[in-house]
């Protein structure tokens, strides 16, 4: 199966690339802007493209007209991950989020639909606005979308072409992330591991519910539907909801380290977009349909922790 990974420089895109690439079934394409050291590897291909600054029938054009020349005939499956995915980045820039959330994702839907291939788009927790606050349980799929920020009302347009388009896949509306390092940043836990390495203090938005995922959790997910093809809309969650500094304190204890460095603050003091309060999600469609079960957050983050040690 020939696969196609956008943002695999990224934290999600690094960890699916890593996983994926070992295995005979796939044949890896990942998409990226750069070319980065960590990307070198036998049986994953790198194809570079630019910034995109053409309509998205064009890219697309561009991006089919690419994978043509590095003798790529037939592309199968498509795991669109790229994103700009910056909640403050995208309020201070919101043209570039419009061309890396909707237009960029307005061109794959258009690659998906060339080929005939099986998208896989991942969205954000983020569509709702969590004001009123996620209902007992959390967000399922049935319930309306209010986003309040640039990233996440780009996110949400984006959602839209893998409908509008027909094209045949799945959008996978994704809680917080966590796990182990990857990508050109190294991931979300890195600065929390970097500050307790140095002994500094912690904030954490005690006003903020989530219910996290673990990375690896969310491979399995996309190998899954990439196995399964499952068309549609699923909420992809962690089975607990906790507040940003009970999520803190389940790191802090995985690390041995002193809890009194979490600081806690309200989200209300945070600059820039307002930040949503409770965006827990109901991942019970996944569960049923996919067979999914989520690792408990303390296993989950033990695990991440891990790579940090080697
Ligand atoms: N992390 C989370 O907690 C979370 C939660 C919910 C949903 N999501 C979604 O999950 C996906 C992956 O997130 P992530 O945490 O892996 O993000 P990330 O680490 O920031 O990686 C983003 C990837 O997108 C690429 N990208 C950024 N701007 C781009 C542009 N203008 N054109 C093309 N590519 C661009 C980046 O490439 P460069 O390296 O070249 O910048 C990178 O490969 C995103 O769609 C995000 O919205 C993430």
């Amino acid at each position: 199966m020939n696969v196609l990974i956008t943002g695999a420089s990224g934290f999600l895109g690094g960890h699916l690339v890593q996983t994926l690439r070992g295995q005979k079934q796939f044949s890896l394409y990942a998409l990226d802007r750069h070319y980065y050291e960590f990307a070198h590897c036998s049986v994953a291909n790198y194809l570079l493209y630019g910034e995109m600054q053409k309509s998205p029938s064009e890219f697309s054009s561009e991006i089919v007209d690419g994978l043509t020349r590095n003798g790529i005939q037939a592309v199968d499956a498509i795991v669109h991950s790229a994103a700009m995915s910056s909640f403050s980045g995208c309020e201070d820039q919101p043209e570039a989020a419009e061309r890396a959330n909707v237009h960029f994702t307005e061109a794959i839907s258009r690659v998906a639909k060339h080929y005939g291939a099986y998208l896989i788009y991942i969205s954000t927790d983020l569509v709702f606005d969590g004001c009123p606050a996620a209902p007992q349980g959390g967000f399922s799929e049935t319930d309306v979308p209010n986003p309040s920020s640039v990233y996440a009302q780009t996110k949400l347009r984006g959602e839209r072409f893998v409908e509008e388009l027909s094209v045949n896949g799945v959008v996978l509306r994704v809680s917080l992330l966590y796990g182990g390092p990857a990508g050109r940043n190294g991931g979300p836990l890195h600065w929390i591991v970097s500050a307790v390495s140095s002994n500094s203090k912690v904030k954490a938005f005690v006003d903020e519910w989530r219910t996290p995922l673990y990375v690896l959790d969310l491979v399995t997910i996309i190998e899954r539907c990439l196995d399964m093809k499952p068309f549609g809309l699923f909420h992809c969650a962690g089975s607990e909801r906790v507040s940003r500094p009970e999520f803190m304190k389940v790191i802090f204890q995985s690390l041995g380290a002193d809890e009194a460095l979490i600081e806690g603050c309200s989200r209300l003091e945070a600059s820039g977009p307002r930040r949503p309060e409770d965006v827990s999600l109901c991942a019970q469609r996944l569960q049923g349909e996919l067979g999914f079960s989520p690792t408990p957050l303390s296993q989950g983050i033990s695990l991440s922790l891990r790579g940090f040690h080697r």
